[in-house]
Formats: C-alpha cells, sequence, structure tokens
C-alpha cells in the first residue's frame, strides 16, 4: 500500500513540476488527458522501480484514468462514500491484517473432513474456522457431521452478515443448526474451546496465530493452517490437496 500511494504521490509532484516548468516556459500548461497519461506513466514506473510486481504497473497507470472518468461523470459524493463504505465492510480485514477475502475450494473441504473424520474427540466436539468467510466451509463441513458443532469467527461486517444469512438459509442442511457465526475479531477467540482450529488466511498474521494457538489449544487438538505457515516454526504434516492450485495444508496436533 505504501509503495502504491509512493508510486502515486512520487509522480502528482514530478507532473506538477513538469505542468508548471511547461507553463513558465511557454505560457500553456499540458492538456488534461497528458496529464493523466504522465501522471499514469510515472506512477507505473516509480512503483516497479519500488520493488511491486509487475502486474501492479497495469493498477498503478489505470487509476489516475479511472479517477480521471469518474470526475468526468459527475457523481454525486455520496456515491464514492457508498463505495467506501462496501469495500470496507466486505475488505477490512486487508488493510491492518493483511488478509483479503478469498475462499477454500470443495476438493479442500473434503480434504478438511477427511482430517476431521481421522480425529476422535471427546464428547461436543467443536471446529474453529478463523476467518470464515462467507461461511461456506462450515456449511460443507456440518452436512455430513451433525455431532460435530462448527464456529466460524470473522470480523469483516458485510461478509460476517452474508455468512449468518448463509448459515439461516441453510439450517435444514445443517442438521439442526450446528454451524455459528460469530462477529469478532479472531485475535479475542478463545482457542480451548476448539478441537480443530481451522485457517486460511495469509502469511502475514502465522507468527502471531502460531503463537496464540501454543498458548490456548488444548492438548489432543489440532491446528490446520491453508497454503500458509511461519517461517522457522515445526509442523506435523504438510498435505497436499489434489486441486489446481495445489493447495497445502499445514497440520500441528498439540
Ligand atoms: C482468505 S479468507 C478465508 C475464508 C474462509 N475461511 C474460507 O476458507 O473459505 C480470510 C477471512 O478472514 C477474515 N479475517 C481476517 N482477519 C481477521 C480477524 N482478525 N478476525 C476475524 N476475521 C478475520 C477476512 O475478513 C476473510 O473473510
Amino acid at each position: 500500500m505504501r509503495r502504491l500511494l509512493a508510486g502515486q504521490i512520487g509522480a502528482g509532484v514530478g507532473v506538477f513540476a513538469l505542468d508548471l516548468a511547461l507553463n513558465m516556459a511557454g505560457g500553456v500548461g499540458l492538456e488534461a488527458v497528458w496529464l493523466v497519461l504522465a501522471q499514469g506513466s510515472l506512477a507505473a514506473l516509480i512503483s516497479r522501480l519500488l520493488g511491486l510486481g509487475a502486474g501492479w504497473m497495469g493498477v498503478q497507470f489505470a487509476l489516475p484514468w479511472a479517477a480521471w472518468g469518474a470526475l468526468m461523470l459527475e457523481l454525486p459524493s455520496w456515491v464514492f462514500l457508498l463505495i467506501f463504505v462496501v469495500l470496507f465492510a466486505l475488505y477490512r480485514n486487508a488493510g491492518a491484517e493483511r488478509v483479503p477475502l478469498y475462499l477454500s475450494n470443495a476438493i479442500t473441504c473434503k480434504a478438511l473432513g477427511e482430517i476431521i473424520d481421522a480425529q476422535t474427540p471427546g464428547d461436543d466436539p467443536h471446529f474453529a474456522d478463523l476467518g470464515a468467510g462467507f461461511g461456506g466451509t462450515l456449511i460443507d463441513l456440518a452436512k455430513s457431521r451433525p455431532h460435530w458443532h462448527f464456529v466460524g469467527i470473522e470480523s469483516a461486517p458485510l461478509v460476517a452478515m452474508v455468512a449468518r444469512v448463509r448459515v439461516a438459509m441453510a439450517g435444514h442442511d445443517t442438521n439442526k443448526g450446528n454451524v455459528e457465526i460469530r462477529y469478532h475479531d479472531l485475535w479475542d477467540a478463545d482457542l480451548g474451546q476448539f478441537d480443530v482450529v481451522y485457517a486460511f488466511l495469509s502469511p502475514a498474521p502465522m507468527p502471531r496465530l502460531l503463537e496464540k494457538a501454543r498458548a490456548e489449544m488444548k492438548p489432543g487438538s489440532i491446528l490446520i493452517s491453508n497454503s500458509f505457515w511461519a517461517d522457522g516454526v515445526a509442523y506435523d504434516e504438510c498435505l497436499e490437496v489434489n486441486d489446481r492450485r495445489q493447495t497445502q495444508l499445514y497440520t500441528l496436533k498439540f
């Protein structure tokens, strides 16, 4: 994010200086279309020099055009506020937590189900999906496991709301309501309640999550992380799921 902003701000300063110099030299500045072209190109170049991947150059180039287009449309200002609120409600955790919203696929859910079925927990076993997204993983797993209680913890408001609606709509399938969505931060959850904890987050929170799991999870319980682990921390197994993205499920038994 910082490099994206640095690219646009750096380009803005450069384009402003160029326009000012042309104005002072000949009395005529650049037309808007050239300003936008210069802004996008320079921002793309700066962000590449700052080490962002090639794909981001396209984003940096397109941003000034999008901003210009939005100005041309003369939309009322509340539209931008509304777009911001919806995006925040969906992607709240992409900024500070550095965890975007993407979902476990059906093959991964099946592999998760096999891991759950291999456990021998006591009465009333509990499964947690930390950052439950739209709740699909839980609904899927709950279908054929009525004796398990599935808890999704999600802090993006719109995502949690959609998950709750989906769970309510799947009420019959999920065998008498053994799925629950809790709208709060995963860092406030007590992992000691759960026999299996699943997380599909990103590399950023993994060191902290593993520390939390080590401090709170009970003996015999298992942590499963989809795709991400922390450098230098041991795990018990890394299962390769036979899906298109060759998902890896890291497991650690306590
Ligand atoms: C990659 S998605 C995974 C969704 C779901 N677990 C699945 O496998 O389909 C990660 C989810 O974690 C949520 N999340 C990220 N940080 C969180 C936090 N601190 N507390 C609660 N939810 C969080 C995000 O909002 C997002 O919905």
